[in-house]
């Protein structure tokens, strides 16, 4: 007996097989940046300390708005970075996106003249946004004195606190560029 298959059952098959396939996700959004609200954490670059893939475009979000606390402030330590270019560092009373935000004052802007001039710096608004830009690694990474310093991008440590900020902070120059300046779990 011969057995016959019609198109219409062929059709359903393949439908079953390829049209129904889970669609690969790629969240390229996900590649960097975010949004933050814990009262403490890390921001660091895709592979830091290694290289990343360049054109990079990023923006974390540090939102301290719902956190009960009086006088609270967001101090950033600076112990690790090592771009001078393409990171901004700027404050808003308000921020919901890129385009429903308000009372945005532009912090810091890491340049080559500025980049171990500060340890830290603080702000008194809820909302602390880093923009970070780059479009090739080559001449915007520091190194030393034709040191071979192949450590790319950044990674630094916020937290939210009512007291002074931690004086015994450091950045990789107190270090002589060659070791690693790094927070203690508890932040002391
Ligand atoms: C909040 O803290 C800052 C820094 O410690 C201080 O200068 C300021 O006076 C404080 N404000 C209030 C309302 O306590
Ligand atoms: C990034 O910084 C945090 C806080 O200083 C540190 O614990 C962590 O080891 C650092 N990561 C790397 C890869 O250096």
């Amino acid at each position: 007996m011969k057995s016959t298959v019609s198109p219409g059952v062929l059709l359903f098959l393949l439908y079953l097989c390829c049209v129904n396939l889970p669609s690969v996700i790629t969240n390229l959004d996900q590649f960097c940046g975010g949004h933050l609200a814990n009262p403490k954490g890390v921001v660091h670059t895709p592979n830091f300390p290694g290289q990343f893939p360049v054109p990079i475009k990023c923006r974390w979000v540090i939102d301290v708005s719902d956190i009960p606390s009086t006088n609270s402030s967001i101090v950033v330590y600076l112990t690790q970075l090592y771009v001078y270019k393409g990171l901004r560092f700027t404050e808003y009373a308000y921020y919901e996106s890129e385009t429903m935000n308000f009372g945005a004052a532009l912090i810091k802007e890491v340049t080559e003249g500025n980049v171990f001039e500060y340890r830290r710096f603080r702000t008194f608004r809820p909302f602390l946004v880093i923009d970070f830009e780059l479009d090739r690694l080559e001449g915007n990474h520091v190194r030393v004195l034709n040191d071979l310093l192949d450590v790319y991008g950044f990674n630094v440590t916020y937290e939210m606190t009512e007291e002074h900020p931690n004086s015994e902070s450091c950045t990789v120059r107190d270090c002589s560029f060659a070791g690693n300046c790094l927070v203690t779990a508890d932040y002391t």
